[in-house]
């Protein structure tokens, strides 16, 4: 369960990640919040030749009010798009959906440029967009363009980006709000009413002659906006922008490419390649040097790009904290806190952590952070064979971090993220509750 080697470039502009995309083609996968690209990797569901981590590209993460719509960019995580002032009062159907993506380490990384080009039929945002008649931002070798969600998403994982465009933002305009807001408070409405929905009731599908938005359930009430008729994508281009091509991330390419016998370009190193672009972190076998702060202490180190962040604290450091359980995002026992947020280590890789500022479970131990929770998940006996606890430790104290008083309700919630095999949830809730209460006597 780990990926096979890549390169990894980290471009610092649009265009420079558009010069990378051309130039891998299909052999080329953009890096965004990794959510889903990471366990496709680590399970060689994908084995790209390279991959481009537009997480530095500037300028794509920003969330704005431009004229008649909310323009949010594609590097908007799920977390800010579930807290922003913005999103909460011009798209409120977005804010509402957000908690209910995944977990919070997940909508700390995952972005909303990621969920619209994987176009996931279970996923909130496609939904969301659909039903708020967005337009999807892409640029690419030929300039910019822009799609309307009803023309973007075209079928299960499929949409109308091509392999080598890159989704820039996504553009709300208030019209659909006021559309969104009136079937929000219309009854039986669960489809743009997440709140009262669960979070899986929300689902979305295409037609060639109309689009739905529509809840799993088949007694739910349909959104549905009648559009012309469209040819199917095999039939040929339905858009004056060129021939539609499917956006392949469903398992069967994903296995396709994972089977693709097509190498990487050989000498293709940061040294032999000829491109005007600045190719300094290119690598396929070779390492790349990286400098972080472990637990407090500045770290310089030579990696792997495929190595993941949990594998290199574990092989590098000896920091055995941090667990490797399922390697796709679910079970969070690789949970370890990158520039203040908790994350899965086995969904990052090591080489994207350069400059940051990374903790482990035995961090928070020697600084004494946690010191009150441990006692409480002693006392309370929170704990049999250990493996989950050190990230549901990091995990509750991110939570009492940000909210002194959790009920157990809470806690349970921020806690679905964390799996524990042995010991069951009663005690270790009842840990996180003492300590609230201990911390609101001090
Ligand atoms: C445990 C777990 C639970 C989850 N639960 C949910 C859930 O309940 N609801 C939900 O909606 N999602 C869920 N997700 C998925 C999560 O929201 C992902 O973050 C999201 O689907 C993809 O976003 P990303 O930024 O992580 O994209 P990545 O994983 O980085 O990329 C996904 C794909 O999109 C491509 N891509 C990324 N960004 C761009 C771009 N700007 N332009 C072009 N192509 C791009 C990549 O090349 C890749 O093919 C879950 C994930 C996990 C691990
Ligand atoms: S090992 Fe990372 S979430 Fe399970
Ligand atoms: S204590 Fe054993 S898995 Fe949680």
């Amino acid at each position: 369960m780990k990926p096979a080697p890549f390169a990894y470039h980290r471009p610092t502009s649009l265009d420079e990640a558009l010069a990378l995309l051309a130039r891998y083609g299909p052999d080329g996968r953009v890096l965004a919040g990794g959510q889903s690209l990471m366990p496709a990797l680590n399970m060689r569901l994908a084995t790209p030749a390279a991959l481009i981590d537009i997480n530095r590209v500037p300028g794509l993460d920003g969330i704005a009010v431009e004229g008649d719509a909310l323009v949010i960019g594609a590097l908007a995580r799920h977390d800010a798009l579930e807290h922003s002032a913005l999103v909460a009062r011009h798209a409120p159907l977005i804010a509402q959906a957000m908690p209910h993506v995944g977990h919070r380490a997940i909508r700390a990384r995952g972005t909303l440029g990621g969920s619209v080009a994987l176009a996931d039929p279970a996923a909130e945002l496609p939904a969301c967009l659909l039903a708020l008649d967005a337009v999807v931002h892409a640029a690419g070798p030929e300039g910019a363009r822009e799609i309307p969600a009803a023309r973007f998403f075209r079928g299960i994982y499929i949409t109308a980006l091509r392999e080598e465009e890159i989704v820039t933002a996504v553009a709300v305009p208030w019209r659909a709000q006021a559309g969104a807001r009136a079937s929000m408070s219309s009854p039986g409405a669960t489809a743009t009413a997440p709140s009262s929905a669960s979070p899986r009731t929300v689902a979305w599908t295409t037609a060639s002659s109309a689009r739905r938005v529509l809840p799993s359930a088949a007694s739910a009430r349909c959104l549905c906006v009648p559009r012309a008729p469209r040819r199917p994508w095999s039939a040929g281009p339905s858009s004056p922008t060129g021939p539609p091509k499917r956006r392949a991330h469903s398992r069967a390419i994903w296995t396709r490419r994972a089977t693709s016998t097509r190498a990487p370009p050989s000498g293709d190193t940061w040294r032999a390649c000829s491109s005007p672009v600045a190719w300094a972190r290119c690598s396929v076998d070779a390492t790349v040097a990286i400098s972080l702060t472990v637990n407090g202490a500045p770290v310089r180190r030579r990696v792997e790009p495929r190595q993941s962040l949990v594998d290199f604290l574990r092989y590098e450091f000896e920091l055995t904290g941090s667990h490797v359980g399922c390697e796709h995002g679910v079970c969070g026992a690789c949970s370890v806190r990158v520039d203040g947020a908790v994350l899965r280590g086995c969904l990052m890789l090591a080489v994207q952590c350069d400059g940051s500022r990374v903790e482990t479970v035995e961090g928070v131990a020697a600084t004494g952070e946690a010191r009150d929770l441990q006692q409480a998940f002693a006392v309370e006996n929170a704990l049999q064979c250990g493996f989950c606890t050190p990230g549901i430790l990091l995990t509750a104290q991110d939570v009492l971090a940000r909210r002194p008083d959790p009920s157990p309700e809470e806690i349970r919630e921020a806690l679905s993220g964390n799996y524990c095999r042995c010991t069951g949830y009663h005690a270790i809730v009842a840990a996180v509750r003492r300590t609230a209460e201990a911390r609101a006597r001090a």
